[in-house]
């Protein structure tokens, strides 16, 4: 086998292989992010990393079952790739489930972290914490038509079901009878009201010793910690507690670090992806798309932070802002931007 095969392969069993070691699928991976996450946004951070598990953003079920779009549309490329899933109704789900699976997902989660008003006046996200029995419920009817992996990604508590107890009961209950077995948990709370979901990302403190403590009450659960990582240093860190690593805003907005995560964390020697060769690794994608009438500016959107902390970057960026959502606009725009951070 081939070694991009090698490190492409994952299996059922919630593994990935590389350089002839076997890793848990969830040890590394980039958060699902809502309108940045997107198919493009994934297929670039894959150019940077084979081994990071790559999420989309959260998908509601009704979008799937009633939208006029494909919400499932992805690349192969972008593999190992996981759906998450939006929703309460576990036949919904199910429906879902079954369909990404067909599709070739890696994996399916459940979103139960987010606080939106719209997503609780859909009665899923964050406030299912408040409804452990719903979300065994469903994760098993997910499970009962799928083999890929269902997981679910939930926050430390909701409002004032804020205890440790609480935490324990909500994982013991989702996780009872084999029903799940593996949780990603962003390490702060919820509040329902009053916050927005910005505000829920910054104001409520993270716990990372509360999630530590949770791993090791629930050794037998294979269990990430998400919340507050900038750096690989910090994702090693954690793994000395904890089975995985999520991270969301400092991999979109300084997309580099990924570049490091197959050497550092899959302990790789090869794979260290230089910025502009990832760059230019985007050219055949982005022609197609062309093609097939996607913008310049929607793929690229998401390459603006790649030279964060490089001389140049802010050109490069003011570059692509500039002129990549222009009528007609096509690789030219980001050779001529990728001068800024070349030519010195
Ligand atoms: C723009 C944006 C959109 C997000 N959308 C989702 C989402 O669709 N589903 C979800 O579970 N979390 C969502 N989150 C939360 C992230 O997945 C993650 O839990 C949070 O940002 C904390 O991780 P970080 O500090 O590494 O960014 C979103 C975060 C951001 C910044």
């Amino acid at each position: 086998m081939s070694e991009t095969n090698l490190l492409n392969k994952t299996t059922k069993n919630h593994d990935v292989n590389s350089n002839s070691k076997t890793y848990n699928l969830n040890r590394f991976s980039v958060a699902p992010m809502l309108d940045w996450t997107d198919r493009h946004c994934r297929y670039f951070f894959r150019q940077l990393s084979k081994n990071t598990l790559l999420y989309t953003e959260m998908v509601t079920t009704g979008a799937i079952i009633h939208g006029k779009g494909d919400y499932l549309k992805y690349s192969e490329e972008e593999h190992p790739v996981s759906l998450q899933l939006g929703g309460s109704d576990p036949q919904a789900l199910a429906q879902c489930a079954k369909l990404a699976q067909e599709r070739g997902y890696d994996e399916i989660n459940l979103n139960v972290g987010c606080p939106s008003d719209r997503v609780q006046n859909g009665r899923f996200g964050a406030c299912l914490m408040g409804e452990a029995q719903l979300v065994a419920d469903c994760v098993k009817a997910m499970r009962d038509v799928v083999d890929i992996p269902v997981t679910v990604k939930t926050r430390i508590g909701i409002d004032e079901l804020d205890s440790y107890a609480f935490l324990c009961d909500f994982i013991e209950k989702v996780s009872a009878n084999n029903n799940c077995d593996t949780f990603i948990i962003h390490a702060r709370k919820a509040w329902l009201s009053g916050l927005s979901p910005k505000e829920n990302r910054e104001v409520p403190p993270l716990d990372y010793p509360r999630v530590y403590q949770l791993k090791r009450d629930f050794p037998h659960l294979t269990m990430a910690i998400n919340g507050g990582i900038k750096s690989l240093e910090e994702a090693k860190e954690h793994l000395k507690h904890m089975d995985g690593v999520m991270v969301g805003r400092e991999a979109y907005q300084n997309p580099s670090i990924l570049a490091h995560v197959d050497h550092e964390l899959f302990d790789n020697q090869l794979a260290i992806a230089d910025s502009v060769s990832a760059v230019r690794a985007m050219y055949p994608y982005i022609e197609k798309e062309l093609l097939q009438g996607t913008y310049l500016g929607h793929v690229t959107r998401h390459m603006l932070g790649i030279f964060q902390g490089i001389p140049g970057a802010r050109q490069w960026r003011r570059h692509l802002s500039e002129n990549a959502h222009k009528q007609g606009a096509d690789l030219s725009v980001l050779e001529n931007a990728l001068k800024f951070v070349t030519e010195k």
